[in-house]
């Protein structure tokens, strides 16, 4: 069977995996922020394309939403470090229109996010927008104070989006649900690729950073809605929360494993739906004065 845990106790995900995700993310995430980063780009003086920079790309899904909601022309620059993943960016990211209908540019970059030193130099002069999806609750603080340096000299935007916010909830509850969620937040903060990640308090922490260098933000909720149609996706991430909230107590494993078993029997009823709690968002660069 194909693993399809969600990744948020891993750094390499499976291409299945975000493949479940992506419908489901393209509904959640708030269209009034990317709205607004249109208005701002109309606004704003530009000698060439507008430059975009995608941290985590996976395999594009974020280019695929973003993209033709944008102003063209565009050039985009995907980065990851897992090779299969862009590669995948790469094929599925053919064709991409921007909203004018002209084609999106696009190049592939390998690079371990950890590192500063292979992310950084990105950030060039010309760089008008910074994104990334699903990826910032794996961050740890000193990464996000490095993100905001880097957007300051460059006085480029920023679209965080589908952050875990540290909330779901099932339609059919189980009596553990809150000590799972509550097990499974901790393990997002004591562990992760990028150490101990921030998890639930990822927007706060980067909303916090970017106000105090002056940027505008709004926040969104993007709530994930998971319906019977998506019971694989539904499966996945039952698994997921019940891996890690058994590492994060494994004197608690047995009752976590029998109630994923009942959640795992009810995915896919149509009685059965998933929420899960995302927040997007938008920070513009100060107003010039
Ligand atoms: C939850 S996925 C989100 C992917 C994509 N942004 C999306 O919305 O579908 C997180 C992404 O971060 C990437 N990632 C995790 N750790 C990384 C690291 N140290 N360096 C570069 N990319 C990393 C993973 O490979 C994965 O593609």
């Amino acid at each position: 069977m194909t693993d399809t845990r969600p990744g948020a106790i891993r750094d390499h995900f499976d291409t299945d995996w975000l493949t479940l995700r992506e419908p489901v993310d393209h509904a959640a995430r708030a269209m009034t922020l990317s709205q607004q980063l249109a208005a701002w780009l109309e606004q704003t003086d530009r000698s060439g394309p507008l430059q975009l920079v995608d941290l985590g790309c996976g395999r594009g899904s974020n280019l695929r939403y973003l993209a033709p909601l944008l102003p063209g022309p565009q050039s985009w620059s995907l980065v990851d470090h897992d090779e299969r993943l862009l590669s995948d960016a790469a094929r599925l990211s053919i064709g991409s229109r921007d909203r004018d209908h002209g084609p999106v540019h696009f190049n592939t970059i390998e690079a371990d996010l950890r590192d500063p030193g292979t992310w950084q130099h990105l950030l060039n002069t010309d760089t008008g927008v910074v994104t990334a999806s699903a990826l910032i609750d794996l961050v740890a603080a000193p990464w996000l104070d490095q993100l905001v340096r880097g957007l300051q000299h460059r006085q480029a935007a920023l679209l965080v989006t589908l952050s875990y916010n540290g909330e779901f909830a099932f339609s059919q509850p189980h009596p553990l649900d809150a000590e799972v969620r509550q097990a499974f937040n901790e393990h997002q903060q004591a562990s992760g690729p990028f150490g101990a990640g921030l998890g639930p308090k990822a927007t706060e922490a980067l909303q916090t950073r970017l106000q105090a260098a002056g940027y505008r933000v709004s926040t969104a909720p993007s709530p994930w809605t998971v319906p019977p149609q998506h019971a694989a996706l539904q499966r996945g991430l039952v698994l997921g929360w019940q891996d890690a909230a058994s590492e994060q107590r494994p004197q608690r494993a047995k009752a976590f494993a029998d109630w994923a078993q009942q959640h795992l029997q009810q995915a896919g009823s149509p009685e059965c739906t998933l929420q899960v709690g995302h927040t997007d968002l938008l920070a513009l660069p100060p107003e010039p004065q």
